[in-house]
């Protein structure tokens, strides 16, 4: 096992990996996917005919401004919300044609989130937070214990682990929900702003940590990212502006210096770090 993740941060290009990606099978294939959010007698379209693929193993950042949709463009991939239009396949199986009962089930199988909130529970401790989701599918209780304990482990707080969350800083709360959402193996990790409540150094060690699980392990990561820091460790950055994909790039760009050059196609307030 892992333990020292936290104290060295060792962020390395993503082009290290790049190769093994273009086999990989698609994990996320959206095609048109539509949403609008009525309020009242506003109407407010948050998806515009969004189609993207994403390929097993990829580190993939969505950016762009406040409001331009990315929330909601998560929020329906993960099947956490509905969509108006479009077809949207994770690993083969249509999210759209399934119940709610087999969604629900689906998502707690075979998908993890991470949220800028933390969102642990805080009467439990850490290890408590991380195996409750294997308690609700069904996994014994010391099978439970023993699988949170080698997340945690993997996360370097085996010795947090009988911490409540209140007794921890933040980027430790944020490797806990990390734990919690890598604990059930899932296909897809889906984070939002997973970096937005935390320093730039704490920063730093949750985006090693997520970098060196989707390397050693190929766990697919799609976060929703304001932070300049998290889209430049992934494999490609989606640029969105009014509930539209509007351009993206390789890490291979990213790398060659064309920030700047996606940053001007996404709009003078795509590259800023905060909302
Ligand atoms: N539940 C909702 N009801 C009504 N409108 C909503 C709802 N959620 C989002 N919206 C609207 O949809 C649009 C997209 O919102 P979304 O939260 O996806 O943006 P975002 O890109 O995640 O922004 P931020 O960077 O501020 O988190 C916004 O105009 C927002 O006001
Ligand atoms: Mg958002």
């Amino acid at each position: 096992m892992h333990s020292s993740t936290s104290t060295s941060p060792s962020i390395t290009t993503p082009s290290q990996v790049a190769g093994r990606r273009e086999e990989a099978p698609v994990i996320v294939q959206a095609q048109g996917i539509s949403k609008t959010y009525y309020t009242g007698a506003v109407a407010v379209q948050a998806l515009r005919e969004v189609s993207l693929t994403i390929h097993a193993g990829e580190m993939v950042a969505v950016m762009g401004p406040s409001g331009c949709g990315k929330t909601t463009l998560l929020n329906c991939l993960s099947g956490l919300d509905r969509f108006d239009r479009g077809e949207l396949s994770i690993e083969g199986a249509s999210l759209r044609r399934m119940s709610d009962r087999a969604r629900t089930d689906y998502r707690a199988r075979r998908m993890g989130f991470v949220f800028q909130t933390f969102n642990l529970l805080p009467v439990l401790t850490a290890a408590e937070n991380v195996e409750l989701s294997l308690l609700v599918s069904g996994v014994r209780p010391k099978e439970a214990r023993r699988r949170s304990l080698a997340m945690l482990e993997q996360v370097g707080l085996l010795d947090w682990a009988h911490h409540r969350p209140g007794e921890l800083s933040g980027g430790q709360r944020q490797r806990v929900t990390l734990a919690r959402a890598l604990v059930n193996d899932p296909a897809i990790v889906w984070a939002d702003e997973p970096t937005g409540n935390l320093d730039v150094v704490t920063s730093g060690e949750v985006l090693s940590l997520m970098q060196r699980l989707n390397q050693e392990q190929g766990q697919t990561f799609v976060i929703v990212t304001h932070d300049p820091q998290v889209s430049a460790v992934c494999h490609r950055v989606i640029h969105m502006r009014d509930g539209e994909i509007i351009g993206e790039q390789t890490a291979e760009e990213q790398a060659a210096g064309e920030q700047d050059a996606g940053a001007k196609r996404a709009g003078p307030e795509a590259g800023e770090a905060g909302a």
